[in-house]
């Protein structure tokens, strides 16, 4: 069966509209899962492993947390192998992701992952990396609704528990995507998770919330909204434009650890939390003697902190330069230059506080033409 898309409004760059806030708690807990928040930490290749996901749990607000993707071949998927995967934080579910395009092996990791404790199983359909898109696997699956159809049948015979997929906006068009939305729901997925942006898209770009809105509108099955939360604020803007069920955050979340709890703090109607430079600092200083307690170089360590340092340096003011820091190449020396750059600075003074009231992340008020 096709579907073709509704066409979006054609929004031109005058048109489009400022995002401004909408921050409306009320329902937030309303939701047909069975989390404590609507909250999705997303699917990080090489940054959501255990560790990173205890760090990122430490604080109040997430719901679930998800593993990176876990390639799954056409040679038999070793159980043992997979088992490794369900890592969990006590008491937050775990979402583990697969991906292949083998149907006999990915039901059968989907059951092994099930089996050993994956609250939920998901499947990426987004991956938009070249060496992915070559084997045919992630995104590139987009384009081939009867595959999509035949291998989620095949695991959802396979899990008794919840099943999703994760799904781009398209590969090189967006406008199948409410076809593959219905071939999902039809194989019994649980929910989609929409990243709305198209393979050739990469990260750049806006994401196009109206496509999440599109795949709500249309589908019964609960659909979750991700791409470019960047602020506490635009969790809540996401679901009263889009309907979405629950929000999964990835990029945000490492520039501003605390956006979860902000989110919380917000449907809770407290004033969310404003964290300082003094609060960026700690937070740095527990991440990497976590880490050094798990790595055993210091090199690794190091590899760790720049990864969250690209970030937060997204949200010091530029004049700051704390790029300049990601030079040095021993943790105590790093610690000490972040140290003597944020120290003092006064919540207003950083891009981390719920509105985004300085606004570093606010390029999307255009959508691209899906
Ligand atoms: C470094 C990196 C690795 C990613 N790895 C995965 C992955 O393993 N599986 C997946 O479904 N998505 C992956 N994604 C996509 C994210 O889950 C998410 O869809 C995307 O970053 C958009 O959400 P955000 O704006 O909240 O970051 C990755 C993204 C980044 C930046």
């Amino acid at each position: 069966m096709s579907h073709p898309l509704k066409q979006p409004p054609n929004l031109s760059r005058e048109d489009a509209q400022p995002r401004g806030d909408v921050i409306d708690p009320s329902g937030w807990h309303t939701h047909p899962f069975p989390w404590r928040h609507p909250t999705l930490l997303a699917p990080m290749e090489g940054v959501s492993h255990p560790t990173f996901r205890a760090l990122m749990t430490q604080r109040p607000g997430v719901g679930v947390v998800c593993t990176e993707f876990v390639r799954v071949t056409e040679q038999a998927a070793s159980v043992r192998a997979l088992a490794r995967a369900v890592v969990k934080v006590p008491g937050i579910p775990l979402s583990v992701q697969v991906m292949g395009n083998s149907i006999e092996n990915m039901a059968e990791a989907a059951g092994a992952m099930a089996h050993h404790g994956a609250d939920v199983v998901d499947i990426n359909l987004g991956c938009p990396s070249p060496r992915v898109v070559r084997k045919g696997v992630g995104s590139a699956m987009l384009t081939d609704v009867e595959l999509l159809k035949r291998v989620l049948s095949a695991m959802r015979a396979e899990v008794p528990g919840l099943l999703s997929a994760k799904i781009r906006a398209g590969f090189d068009r967006a406008d199948h995507f409410l076809e593959v939305g219905h071939a999902l729901q039809e194989a019994g997925v649980d929910f989609l998770v929409v990243h709305p942006r198209r393979q050739t898209q990469f990260y750049g770009s806006v994401a196009d919330w109206r496509i999440i809105a599109a795949l709500k509108a249309e589908l019964q099955i609960p659909v979750i909204g991700n791409g470019d939360i960047w602020y506490a604020t635009d969790a809540f803007r996401m679901r009263a434009e889009t309907g979405c069920d629950a929000v999964m955050i990835g990029r945000p979340a490492l520039r501003n650890p605390w956006i979860f709890e902000q989110i919380a703090d917000l449907a809770a109607g407290r004033p969310p939390r404003a964290p300082s430079g003094d609060d960026v600092i700690a937070r740095l200083r527990d991440v990497a003697a976590r880490y050094l307690a798990v790595y055993p170089a210091e090199r690794l360590v190091i590899g760790k902190l720049k990864e969250w340092l690209t970030y937060t340096a997204r949200a010091v003011p530029p004049e700051l330069r704390l790029r300049e820091v990601l030079r040095q190449s021993d943790v105590a020396t790093l610690l000490a230059e972040v140290e003597t750059r944020l120290a003092g600075l006064a919540p207003a003074d950083l891009d981390l506080q719920a509105t985004g009231h300085l606004g570093y992340e606010r390029r999307g008020t255009v959508f691209p033409t899906p």
